[in-house]
Parts: structure tokens; sequence; C-alpha cells
């Protein structure tokens, strides 16, 4: 099948989180079952030109304001199949995306322009097909950003080339909307009519995500677990009404993760490769991260590793919250080293800064950095993740995958890839706590401690238990391929 990818995110050239990695894994799944897969981003100015092919001629794109101009770079994906390669596209135009930052800049976190720059992006997708007279059966647009994709597609598109065409949205984060003033609706290029038909409409404001899961043939999320928490309140931001209503069109497929790079065999970040067959190159991952972060080099006390966006979502508040949060008494009480790569709310950057100039086994680095990413799963013994939601979560599968237990909360996709430990029955990959609080997490990383040092043979065995998960993008891709196929059968579709 012919898929078309719209996102405003793909490694290795844009990301903020994991739906970076999940586009660019999956289209490359895609296309290693031989599906003719193409994706379209956004040329940001971080995104080196002189690496890319530009292509002849401009490209005019409609927007409510007038028509825009842009050019667009092209390149196939690095890791493509080399006679199926995954060809990337970029929109380049100066006046949204020449800045830095994808979203927003630190003055200011969401560029007050974000509506008129993903409308334009998403016009552009369909002008892209039409300038190569390459028509997709299967248009995939993921969260807001590209939530304009399926609407454009629904109200006026579905037509000549596109006549069938039908559209996926997948949500991999339900807590960000794209909701802004409706006077931005104007830049769409749409009629009033669209803005309540389609379902922009939420509180007086307009609402791009709501719109994309009222106008997308299918729907989808990152976990079958989050699929189901979506459709209450308690997890629904306000949208699980509109799931409930498209509940039929609307399912879980989990992440897989990426083999090629997180993979501790293989692996150019780690000082040795290891594996389930040979596990002795974990303690000297577990030594050159002691050494990198300024901890002693101890083997024989547990690290607790965690790489995170330092926000709400990610339980941040409960851990490092001044005077409240329980990193500090998990560190003053327990014989543990711990270590933190991050950055976002500077709260909290500042709080783990502080925590790791008056604590001696707490170290932070705030910054992005991939080569540390790696160290801190490979060199980890636990991995912390204590989400309040995780519409997936790909840390806890590196994690596992690198024989560092996860300790999380049990929610979401967490919960469909991480197996509680059960001491009388000898099974689990990792320890998990219901409820988000300090204590909570105190008192799980208390247990993983004490586990440790009483029941080391029973945490080895986990260990193996965790790298022999098989969380493959090929599953996953199939399931996507099973939706696709459903939609060009017509099976559904509005
Ligand atoms: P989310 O997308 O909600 O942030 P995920 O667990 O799905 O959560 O994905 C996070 C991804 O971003 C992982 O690949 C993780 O390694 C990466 N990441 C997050 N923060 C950093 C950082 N500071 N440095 C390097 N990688 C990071
Ligand atoms: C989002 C979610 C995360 C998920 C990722 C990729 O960023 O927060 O849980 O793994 O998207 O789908």
């Amino acid at each position: 099948m012919k898929i078309l990818m719209a996102s405003s995110e793909a490694v290795p050239y844009a990301k903020t989180g994991g739906l970076a990695d999940a586009v660019s894994a999956l289209s490359l799944a895609l296309a290693k079952l031989g599906h003719e897969v193409r994706i379209v981003i956004p040329r940001y100015y971080g995104i080196d030109r002189s690496k890319l092919q530009q292509l002849k001629g401009a490209m005019g794109v409609p927007t409510g304001a007038g028509e825009e101009w842009s050019a667009v770079y092209t390149t196939d994906l690095p890791g493509s199949p080399a006679k199926n390669p995954v060809q990337v596209y970029f929109i380049d135009h100066e006046k949204f995306f020449g800045r830095d930052g994808i979203y927003g800049s630190p003055s200011e976190p969401d560029f007050l322009d974000n509506p008129r720059r993903f409308a334009f992006f998403s016009r552009a997708v369909f002008q892209l097909c039409r300038k190569f007279d390459w028509y997709p059966d299967i248009l995939h647009a993921h969260d807001w950003p590209s939530a304009l994709v399926p609407v454009y597609l629904k109200f006026g598109e579905r037509q000549g080339g596109f006549a069938k065409t039908r559209s996926v949205l997948t949500i991999h984060n339900l807590g960000y909307q794209g909701i802004y003033n409706k006077d931005n609706f104007y830049y769409t290029g749409l009629g009033w009519d669209v803005f309540y038909h389609a379902g922009f409409e939420d509180w007086n404001m307009m609402n791009l995500l709501k719109a994309g899961l009222y106008s997308a043939d299918k729907l989808n999320t990152v976990s079958p677990n989050y699929a189901e928490e979506t459709k209450i309140q308690a997890h629904g931001f306000r949208l699980d009404g509109v799931l409930r209503y498209r509940s039929a069109d609307y399912s879980g497929i989990l992440n897989g993760i990426d083999n090629g790079v997180w993979n501790p065999a293989k692996d150019p970040h780690l000082p040795a490769p290891y594996s389930v067959k040979d596990m002795s190159g974990k303690a000297g991952a577990k030594e050159a991260l002691q050494k990198e972060f300024g901890l002693p080099p101890e083997p024989e006390v547990p690290v607790i590793g965690m790489v995170t966006r330092m926000v709400d979502q990610k339980g941040v508040g409960e851990l490092f919250g001044p005077s409240y949060g329980s990193a500090w008494s998990i560190c003053r009480d327990m014989n543990v080293q711990m270590v933190i790569l991050g950055t976002g709310e500077s709260w909290c950057e500042n709080e783990v800064m502080n925590l790791s100039s008056r604590l001696s086994n707490f170290k932070a680095r705030i910054g992005y950095s991939e080569k540390l990413s790696h160290l801190i799963e490979a060199g980890s013994d636990f991995f912390l993740m204590p989400s309040r939601y995780e519409p997936c979560g790909l840390n806890q599968m590196y994690s596992l995958a690198y024989g560092a237990l996860p300790i999380v909360r049990n929610t979401g996709g967490l919960a469909d890839t991480v197996e509680n430990f059960n001491e009388k029955a000898g099974t689990g990959t990792g320890f998990m706590f219901d409820d988000l609080n300090p204590q909570a997490i105190y008192n799980t990383v208390g247990w993983a401690v004490w586990a440790w040092y009483n029941r080391r043979p029973q945490i080895e065995a986990m260990r193996l238990v965790g790298m022999k998960q098989n969380f493959s993008w090929e599953n996953s891709a199939k399931k996507y391929v099973e939706i696709y196929e459903g939609l060009a059968k017509n099976e559904r579709g509005i």
C-alpha cells in the first residue's frame, strides 16, 4: 500500500519525545513489510539543508490568508531497506519554520502562530502529493500538529487523486490538543460551517485534535490500555466523550522499539556490548555511568536511572517538588545512587540541580544527549518512571531491553509492558505502584532496593526475562496494516 505519514517530528531530524521515534520506526517497519512509505515533516531551522536534495520548483500552498510559497527537500530515511527506501520530504518555509524550536522557544513556549504554521503544513501535505502526482491509499497523521490532515481530507480534498484515500490519526499524547483562540480558524481556509461540523468548537475555542478525532476514518493510540483509559473521564482530557463516540473506530496498538538503535549487543555508545548470553559488559557500563556522573564506582550499590521530559505528565512534582518530593528522602534513607538526564520546566531543572549539589548520591544533567540516554539505560540497575499518565512510554521498554528493571506507575502503556514483581511466584519484570504520590514512589523504590539487597538472584533472573521480551516494531506494524487494509476495503470510514 501507499502510505504517507504526516508528522511534526521524526528521528533523526526533529524530536522532542517518543513521537519522533515512533513515526520513523513505524515507517521503516512498514517499508520492510513491502509497503511504499513516505514521511512529510516541516523543515525546521535546525535541519541542515545542505544534506538534503532540493526538488525543482516552488510549491504554492493555499491558506486562509492567501497562497504561501514553499520549497521542498527530500532524502532517504537512514536505516531504510535498500530496495524500498522510506522517502522523507521536508516542507521549507522561512516564515513559519525558520526559527529555533519545533513548537516554541524559551521565551515563547507555545508559538502564537502555531495554528497558522500547522494549518499551512497540513495543507502542504496535499499539495506535495499533487506535485508528484502520487496519491496515497492512507494518510496517517500524528497528534494535534497534523490533525488537520484528516479534516482537510474529509472536508474538501477527498476527490480527484484523493478520492480513495483514507485517513488514520494516531494519538501519542492526549494531553496536548492544540487549543487556540478561534480567530485562528481563518488560517485554515475552511468555512465556518466546518468549524462546527468537524468539531473544532471547544468552549468557544478552536481545538485541532478534537476536529481530527471527529474527521479521521480510523483512530488509534499507542497502547491498548491507554485506549481504554482515555474513554473514561479521569484520563480523557475532556475528549473521552469523543473517543467513546468513535469507539468502534478506535483501538490501541503498542509502539515497538527500534532494536537497531536500542540494543545492548551492538550499541556504539557503550564501553562493551552485552546480551542475555553474556552479561559481563553491563558492569562496565555501570562503572562508566558512575564515572560520567561523578559517583563512586561501587558495583554493589544499585543505580536508579531516569531520562525524561521534566513535565507534570512524568510525575516530576511527586518526585522533585521542593520540600514534598520523594527523591530527597530516597537518597537520604537508602543506599542507592540516582542519576537523571532531562530538560523541561525550569522549577524542576533548578530543583534537580539543587539536589545534585546537596546529595552525594544524586547526580543530574540538564540537557538532551542521545549518548547519555543510552549509557543510563545500560548502566542503571533500575529505571524510574512515575508517570501521571503514559500513552505508551518508550523508556521502560528500552530499560527492559538493557536489563534495568523499571519502577513504574501502573498506568497506560507502562501497565501493558511491565509485569509487577511477585516474590513468591518468582515472576515479574519490574516494580509497580497504583497511586501517584511521594509516599508511593518512596515505598516502591524502597521495595526494589530491598529486593536488590535481599533477593539478588531474583533480580538477576528478572533482568534476563526483561531482556528477552519482544517489543519489535514488526508486530505493531502488522496491526497498522490491518487497519489500513480494512479502510482500503471500505470498512467503516466516515
Ligand atoms: P515521551 O514521548 O512522553 O517523552 P517516551 O518514553 O515515549 O516519552 O519517549 C521519550 C524519548 O525521548 C525516549 O527516546 C528518550 O530516550 C528520549 N529523551 C527524553 N529526554 C531526553 C534527553 N534529555 N536526552 C536524550 N533523550 C531523551
Ligand atoms: C508520547 C507519549 C509517550 C509515547 C510517545 C510515542 O510522547 O507521551 O508515552 O511513548 O508519544 O508514541
